[in-house]
């Protein structure tokens, strides 16, 4: 009787409301290739790619990856097929500033993305552009890169040139994708471009000057492009989601100081009302600093003029999703650990085995995921629009078109992110990763994200729809899961 009760109720299709825009998304180093066509300037990842070749695991570069430079229409046609309403792709600095700085335009970059801008609003799909998605100009690497004190003020001329040229069209903007990613794991470690690897400072002072250039920009494109262009502006923040292993206060509380570590240091300056930095965060940093012989925090403070300067910088919260973890006050109780990979805030993180492994160390299928992140985020930052700019789930190359558990993840997922609307969050819209198979940053062409099979060896570098496509695309017609 239970059992069929369940069972009646699964079956039940569950709408989408009928203005949530479906996508799928992008970044220029992991599809464009033309990595110095017409005029582009090199980034950090060709650094990277042309002088470590060692550190990328199939020792693969992205000098020609999916070939979008050539192919957008192909692309475009993609997402025709697809049905989508929007597509997130990101622009390359160096393709438009090859120097980095406003000096030098190469309007052939410039082109480059007018025509697929253009090709896109042709079938009424959406741009939803990212200024940074990882590949800085070299150029300012030299000087420091986000290290540098200038770099918010380098940033904002980017951004402006971008409004100026594709504002008219462009009507969804995101600032920065993943700061975690870009601090955490360029500045403060090794495992992105530029590896600067420096543990002790790299990833805070990192976070505070791409958070001050965020704001920059932000309230560039209100002041000036807003009330003409009338689009609107966020940040893209990697919010996994970290929850306590037991119910116990200790386990609750180690759970919100990872939580904190891993995006909160992001999302609270500009999202939170109090401003600043995670308090908690704040003072183990500081205590830590003062401990190991530092004068001061290694964590730099915001004055109280660059707090409010950042604090409401946002017309949405874009949110980066994909997996979860248990978090334990206690190491010793967790079986299946994770190494830890914060050296300020370091709780026990584990997963458990039942949680089906992708192809990605770091991405497992977990239940509740989506609707436990995006609750969370609307307990705390009073339920702004929050838009799922990226999940999705990787396989080895050789899996096959079929792939079934894609399907079983990217329905589990929008189940979750119905819970969460329904539940109250203000949840306007959801980008697949990816449109197709791209470069995995570090693990090169040996990870597969794509709606759309990659032929990396083809000259043309075919494209062919998995079966997730053609779900997708039924899902994304009828807004209904399971139909
Ligand atoms: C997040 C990043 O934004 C994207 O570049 C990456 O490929 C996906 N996660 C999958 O790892």
């Amino acid at each position: 009787m239970l059992i069929g009760g369940c069972l009646a109720q699964q079956k039940q299709e569950r709408h989408f409301p009928s203005d949530f825009i479906f996508g799928a998304a992008t970044s220029a180093y992991q599809v464009e290739g033309g990595w110095n066509a017409d005029g582009k300037g090199e980034s950090i990842w060709d650094r990277l790619a042309h002088t470590k070749i060692q550190d990328v695991l199939d020792q693969s570069t992205g000098d020609i990856a999916a070939d979008t430079y050539n192919n957008y229409k192909r692309d475009v046609e993609m997402m025709r097929e697809l049905g989508l309403d929007a597509y997130r792709f990101s622009l390359a600095w160096s393709r438009i500033l090859p120097d980095g700085t406003i000096n030098n335009i190469n309007e052939a970059g410039v082109t480059f993305y007018n025509n697929l801008i253009d090709e896109m609003l042709k079938y009424n799909i959406k741009p939803l552009v990212t200024l940074y998605h990882w590949d800085l100009p070299q150029k300012l690497q030299d000087l420091g890169g986000f290290m540098n004190p200038l770099f918010p003020e380098w940033y904002e001329d980017y951004a402006r040139l971008a409004f100026e040229r594709f504002g008219d069209r462009v009507k969804l903007w995101i600032t920065f994708n993943e700061p975690r990613e870009i601090c955490y794991e360029g500045y403060g470690g090794y495992t992105k471009a530029p590896q600067v690897n420096r543990t002790d400072i790299g990833t805070y002072h990192c976070g505070k000057n791409l958070i001050l250039a965020h704001a920059k920009a932000y309230r560039t494109y209100v002041t000036h492009f807003k009330p003409t262009q009338n689009g609107e502006c966020g940040i893209t923040i990697s919010v996994n989601w970290f929850g306590p292993l037991t119910d116990s206060k200790e386990d609750e509380y180690a759970a919100e100081l990872r939580r904190q570590a891993e995006w909160g240091i992001y999302a609270e300056p500009i999202f939170s009302e109090e401003g600043g930095w995670p308090k908690e965060i704040s003072e183990i940093v500081a205590k830590k600093s003062i401990e190991q012989g530092y004068k001061t925090s290694r964590l730099p403070e915001f004055t109280n003029e660059e707090k409010k300067f950042v604090q409401g910088t946002y017309d949405f919260f874009g949110v980066n999703h994909y997996s979860s973890y248990l978090v334990s006050a206690n190491e010793h109780k967790v079986d299946h650990p994770v190494p830890s990979i914060l050296a300020d805030v370091d709780v026990g993180v584990y997963r458990p085995p039942a949680w089906m492994p992708s192809a990605s160390t770091w991405l497992v299928m977990a239940p509740n995921s989506v609707y436990n992140a995006l609750t969370h985020l609307m307990r705390k930052y009073n339920n702004p629009p929050f838009y799922i700019t990226e999940n999705g789930w990787s396989e080895h190359p050789e899996a096959p078109l079929i792939d079934n558990v894609r399907i079983i993840y990217y329905r589990a997922a929008l189940n979750s992110a119905l819970d969460a609307i329904e539940a109250g969050v203000n949840l306007k819209g959801y980008m697949a990763w990816s449109l197709l198979d791209n470069y995995e940053w570090t693990e090169g062409y040996t990870i597969r994200f794509g709606l759309y099979q990659v032929d990396f060896e083809s000259e043309q570098r075919t494209r062919t729809a998995r079966k997730s496509a053609f779900i997708y695309k039924q899902i994304v017609k009828t807004r209904v899961i399971d139909p």
